[in-house]
């Protein structure tokens, strides 16, 4: 898993700007509203995608704000060797057992005589230490970590992108989503850029006409939206790793209905990046840090583009 992560990582030529000032290409303008018609190109003019170049730039030169990996190599070692880390008290408690009895049986005292001897006050408090010890192995042994199975995603196949993308922003979107599917949980992926939605793709919602239509989404609706909002507005990732916790999830509707775990990932300063998970806690904290760094990425190409 690790190996592809990283070598995924490596694939794409990595295009990030040198200068500060974004390189712009003219595209058809888009529509924001209606809703429905968001992915196809329309009339309505964006706002001019470089508006806010300083602060992008500023993200893209390792002014890393995201999560990080931490690595515990006690943790580690007791992850990778589950079974023996949860026996060694045993052995331990069996082990000192052993060893108060020998030395009881061969320090020659008698028995009874002696029973408040400070040799018997030490054998009881060693013999109590000893089965203290067996007994928290027998609970390790007895306590197991819940396993968390995927959840078949309800819903139906959906591949939409904006029809005036440029060539090679569509490779990205399609890069980040190959990536992300491959390597975590994640199975939704909707992109918003500059109040466009770029990419919807994955598993979604179907209307409930049930015509085999996926969901399509309400991007001013979205983006009003108070989890969207709070996350655009701290620039930083929000992971609602059990998602049936939280009453926002209503926001949104074009993700299937049982989708456990949820990252909303900001884009720069104007984009934002919804990513829907299978599992519960799906996604760790190097998937995290990961996705954050695959929307610097994003933020840089998207950069380029003028207008939507
Ligand atoms: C038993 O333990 C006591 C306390 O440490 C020690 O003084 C004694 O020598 C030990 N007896 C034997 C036979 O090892
Ligand atoms: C997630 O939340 C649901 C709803 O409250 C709860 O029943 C479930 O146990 C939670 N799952 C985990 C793994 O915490």
């Amino acid at each position: 898993m690790e190996a592809t992560r990283s070598i995924l990582l490596l694939l794409p030529a990595v295009s990030f700007r040198s200068s500060g000032h974004c390189q712009t290409f003219d595209l058809p303008p888009c529509r924001s509203a209606p809703a429905s018609h968001s992915l196809r190109s329309g009339d309505i003019r964006a706002p001019p995608l470089c508006a806010s170049t300083s602060s992008s730039a500023s993200t893209a030169r390792g002014d890393y704000r995201g999560p990080k990996p931490k690595r515990n190599l006690v943790a580690d070692w007791v992850s990778n060797n589950d079974e023996v880390a949860r026996s060694l008290p045993i052995y331990v408690g069996g082990f000192a057992l052993l060893a108060v009895l020998l030395n009881r049986t061969f320090s020659g005292i008698a028995p009874v005589a002696d029973a408040s001897s400070s040799q018997s006050r030490a054998d009881i408090l060693s013999l109590s230490l000893a089965v203290t010890d067996l007994l928290a192995g027998l609970v390790w042994l007895s306590i197991r970590p819940k396993y968390i199975s995927p959840e078949v995603p309800e819903g139906v196949e959906c591949r939409r992108i904006h029809s005036s993308l440029p060539d090679y922003a569509v490779h990205e979107l399609l890069w980040a989503w190959t990536s992300l599917s491959d390597a975590t949980c994640c199975r939704s992926l909707v992109v918003v850029y500059k109040n466009c939605c770029l990419l919807q793709i994955g598993i979604a919602s179907e209307i409930s006409s049930k015509d085999g239509n996926p969901t399509d989404i309400d991007v001013p609706c979205l983006t009003q939206g108070s989890l969207c909002q709070k996350a655009m507005q701290s620039g930083k990732q929000s992971y609602l790793a059990n998602l049936s916790l939280y009453p926002g999830r209503v926001e949104f509707p074009f993700l299937p209905a049982n989708t456990q775990a949820l990252i909303l990932q900001p884009i720069g300063d104007s984009g934002i990046a919804i990513i829907g998970g299978d599992t519960i806690r799906g996604f760790s904290s190097l998937d995290q840090a990961w996705i954050t760094s695959i929307s610097e990425k994003l933020d840089v190409t998207l950069c380029k583009l003028s207008q939507l």
